[in-house]
């Protein structure tokens, strides 16, 4: 090795020891006879010092170094003089009293400077540079922060009996879910794969092959449009087990993430023990969103049948036409200005809202429970019945000091746009507090939905999912009632993982294909494997997957999960350091047999 030591090692303990370090120039301070170089490498920074009385050469050498310049150094590590400690450093109470410089390879002034200040730098830029990027100490953390969260999730499942099993990533290409990734074969012209958008049918068919307890740290792709939290390639703990049902899915995952929890955030919190289990339907209801951040309250109320009967436009027009109404409280709210609350306004227009009611509580009502005008501060009460206004401020719990927020209109818009309205809510009025972990379950959710554009019935997970039981007696006279035995695990809003119980017979599988309105031959010819593969005794199975980007970025506090993948893509789904997607040569064209069609104007 070059060095006997890494920059984060150095402490009081090693003072009087001859070491070699090496590592980057983060700084260097030239102070003429005397030069500080702050050396860098993953573990830490350490101060060293070159004198040049005492290593006239080393001192010429350091002389030469610039930030980034790759260098070696042999020395004494002393201990700094009271006064010059340095507590924000691992190695903060020595330096290394150099003997010894080497300069091992020279560097181009970098695009931005190596420092966790360079956040605030153009993500393009860090992008097409990630090999620098990745030099800096914040996303160097969160690498090793992943590396630990899967080795701790390969460890606690192998403990359990659990097989790791690789399946193919060239795959075939099926309908349902997002856009696949096609990759074109040289050997059958004409043919494609499809790069896995989950291991999915291969997990279930290893059930089949009797594995039992089977998962993945499988990478996936779809071709969807992107997000700060959705890459085009992405990895998933995949996992699956025969014999079980939603419960015991639930139990060993809960079990891990607690575990994990814990080893890695000690600082924080769960909220809540066992975790909550919500309904879909509650949980819209509630939250606007089947992702709740549970961080806090502020739950949406109902206001649609108060709404129905009222004489103000805004509020009847909504309930009548089959939409809802429904609102969020701003705790304290009603000290806000007249800006913000125009700002919030335009904040749930961005969510398709054409308005916010808002009504300020300044004051108690009188005895009979009546608000006079001067106890509420809003635009629309003189629309309202002192009895109206009495049930919208008891039903919204608001109290004296607070701003009722409401908003009419189709329910999706409604909820859609409170839902966001309450984070931004609980953001402004200061209401998440950094250190807790929410998860919750969700569960219940509807097995089918109806596209529109389509006109047909999709599945909401995978067509593979399970109707419960009692509900597969409605699967054609009812299918949008039907309930699935599938479920979320949401983490302080984000969804972090989905699942269900499979179906495990050809004849139910059968009759789901048939409601999603495949023809005998499309399910023969796209899923003939998997309903073959149920006829020869497939155990009862179940399983999960959980965005392990998505809780790497949660747990290391990043905006996104762009942070904590080594080389991420753009929204674009570019690769700004490859340069990729690119063009590919005439010939390989033409041995994969494939003719552009350039897109039209
Ligand atoms: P699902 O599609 O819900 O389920 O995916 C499981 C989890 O993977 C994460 N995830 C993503 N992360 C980053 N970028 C993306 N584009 C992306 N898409 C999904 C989410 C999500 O909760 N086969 C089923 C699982 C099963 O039924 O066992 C599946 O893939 O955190
Ligand atoms: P208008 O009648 O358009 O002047 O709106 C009166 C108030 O009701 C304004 O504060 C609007 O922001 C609000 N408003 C209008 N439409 C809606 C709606 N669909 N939902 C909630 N508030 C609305």
């Amino acid at each position: 090795m070059l060095k006997t030591h890494t920059c984060g090692e150095l402490n009081l303990k090693h003072v009087g020891e001859r070491v070699t370090l090496a590592g980057w120039v983060n700084r260097r301070r030239d102070h003429g006879g005397l030069i500080f170089l702050d050396l860098r490498d993953r573990f830490g920074i350490t101060q060293v010092t070159i004198d040049s009385d005492q290593a006239p050469s080393a001192h010429e050498a350091a002389a030469q170094a610039r930030n980034e310049y790759v260098v070696q150094v042999k020395g004494k590590v002393v201990a700094r003089p009271d006064g010059l400690r340095n507590p924000n450093l691992s190695t903060g109470d020595i330096e290394v009293l150099a003997e010894n410089v080497v300069i091992l390879n020279s560097a181009k002034s970098t695009p931005f400077y190596i420092s966790d200040a360079a956040d605030a730098v153009d993500e393009m830029l860090r992008l097409k540079y990630r090999y620098l990027d990745l030099r800096r100490p914040r996303m160097a953390q969160n690498i090793v922060l992943r590396h630990r969260i899967v080795r701790f999730i390969r460890e606690f499942f192998s403990n359990r009996d659990f097989l790791e099993i690789e399946t193919p990533i060239l795959l075939k290409s099926t309908p349902e879910g997002a856009r696949d990734f096609i990759v074109p074969s040289r050997l059958q012209p004409g043919e494609f794969y499809a790069l896995p958008q989950s291991p999915q049918q291969l997990k279930q068919l290893l059930m089949v092959a009797g594995m039992e307890r089977y998962f993945q740290i499988a990478r996936c792709f779809r071709d969807e449009d992107l997000r700060a939290d959705r890459q085009p390639e992405f990895t998933q703990l995949d996992l699956e087990m025969s014999f079980v049902d939603a419960a015991d899915i639930r139990a060993i995952i809960e079990e891990m993430l607690i575990d994990l929890s814990g080893a890695m955030l000690p600082q924080k919190r769960i909220q809540t023990l066992p975790f909550p289990i919500i309904t879909y339907a509650d949980a819209v209801e509630y939250y606007g969103i089947d992702r709740p951040d549970l961080r806090f309250g502020q739950r949406l109320f109902n206001l649609t049948d108060v709404a129905a009967a009222s004489n103000f436009g805004v509020f009847k027009n909504a309930a009548t036409a089959g939409g809802a109404v429904k609102g969020v409280v701003y705790p304290g709210g009603n000290a806000i200005s007249r800006r913000e609350i125009d700002e919030l306004t335009d904040f749930v227009k961005h969510y398709g809202a054409k308005g916010l009611v808002w009504i300020g509580v300044a004051d108690k009502p009188d005895a009979s429970g009546v608000y006079s005008a001067e106890s509420l501060r809003s635009q629309v009460t003189k629309f309202l019945s002192p009895a109206e206004i009495q049930t919208i401020v008891e039903r919204s719990g608001a109290a004296v000091g607070d701003l009722i927020l409401i908003v009419a209109d189709q329910l999706s818009v409604v909820n859609q746009s409170l839902a966001n309205l309450r984070l931004e809510i609980g953001r402004r009025a200061g209401l998440i507090d950094p250190n807790l972990l929410a998860y919750c379950w969700v569960i219940d959710f509807p097995l089918l939905e109806y596209n529109e554009d389509e006109k047909r019935w999709q599945a909401v997970h995978h067509p593979f999912t399970s109707a419960r039981d009692e509900d597969w007696t409605k699967l054609e006279s009812d299918p949008g009632s039907v309930l699935a035995k599938a479920y979320d695990v949401v983490l302080n809003g984000w969804e972090i993982g989905g699942g269900s119980i499979r179906i495990h017979r050809s004849d139910l599988q059968d009759r789901l294909f048939a409601q999603l309105g495949m023809t005998r031959e499309q399910t023969e010819s796209q899923f003939g494997h998997l309903l073959e593969a149920f006829q020869y005794g497939a155990p009862p199975h179940g399983g999960i997957a959980l965005g392990i980007d998505r809780l790497v970025a949660l747990f290391a506090e990043a905006s996104s999960i762009r942070d904590v993948i080594a080389f991420p893509k753009t929204a674009a789904g570019t690769d700004l350091m490859l340069d990729s997607p690119c063009p590919v040569t005439e010939t390989q064209l033409a041995e994969l047999h494939i003719a552009i069609r350039p897109p039209k104007k």
